[in-house]
């Protein structure tokens, strides 16, 4: 297949804004404020995971940038009972099932679609019929992506985070194995008619080499961003990661 259509899209994640709001328990800032800047500094969609235990967005949060966002959204969510009832209501453009652990910091692995094949199978199924597009957060392991394929998910998302781990503690060899692996198995779902996204990570040290992947449609990045934008502002923290994918694409 060689349908490389359309330029790489940057999902910019919104979380992190809610969790420095959070950590006073006030209305400021405001990720919604984020969104409407990030959009404006060329973002082609946002994306928010509202966890189970609202540590970051809350529940106002979605039903807000429901309202107000003029680029897709895309809702990441754990695969519960609960989360696909708001998913439902809200019908957001795209819905990304991803792992979640309370006691973790972060999404730290990817789902285990493999073994929970027929329960996701029937997650999914309602939320495809009510129009969201369905991505799926795995490792870049092919017993995943072929599961996730055989499920439905028209999108997978692959999880970077161990390739920048390793970039950032100098582990050269495995970053370049991760690398490596990232590349094929992007090659092999995009063979297989699934949209391919990554993201978990990224930096602007470690963006451009999965930008240059002619499979990758989309990177949804976050917590480096956000971490930039107390130096750069938010809309130049945005603007220099485009200018790196774009770059990297070229
Ligand atoms: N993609 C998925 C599925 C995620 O869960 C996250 C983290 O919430 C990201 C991308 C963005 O990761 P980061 O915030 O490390 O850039």
């Amino acid at each position: 297949m060689t349908d490389f259509a359309g330029r790489l899209r940057l999902g910019v994640n919104i979380d992190h804004v809610a969790t420095v709001r959070n950590a006073r328990g006030g209305a400021y800032p405001d990720p919604l404020r984020a969104a409407r800047i990030a959009e404006a500094a060329g973002a082609d969609g946002i994306t928010a995971h509202l966890r189970e235990d609202r540590r970051h967005i809350s529940d106002a949060d979605i039903d807000g940038l429901m309202e107000v966002l003029t680029v897709p959204l895309n809702f990441e969510m754990a695969a519960t009972p609960e989360m696909q009832a708001i998913a439902l209501r809200h019908k957001p453009h795209a819905v990304c099932i991803v792992p979640e652990r309370r006691e973790e910091r972060t999404t730290e692995g990817g789902l285990e679609v493999a073994r929970e094949e027929n329960h996701l199978a029937h997650f999914i199924a309602p939320l495809r019929e009510a129009g969201c597009r369905v991505s799926i957060f795995i490792a870049a392991d092919q017993r995943q992506i072929d599961a996730a394929h055989r499920i439905g998910a028209q999108v997978i998302e692959l999880h970077t985070g161990a390739y920048c781990d390793a970039h950032a503690e100098g582990r050269i060899a495995e970053r370049d194995a991760e690398l490596d692996r990232l590349r094929d198995m992007s090659r092999y779902a995009h063979g297989l008619g699934l949209e391919v996204h990554a993201g978990h990570g990224l930096t602007y040290d470690t963006v451009q080499p999965v930008a240059a992947f002619p499979e990758v449609m989309e990177l949804n990045i976050g917590h480096f961003i956000i971490g930039e934008a107390i130096f750069l502002g938010l809309e130049p923290a945005i603007q220099q990661m485009r200018q790196l994918m774009e770059e990297a694409r070229a």
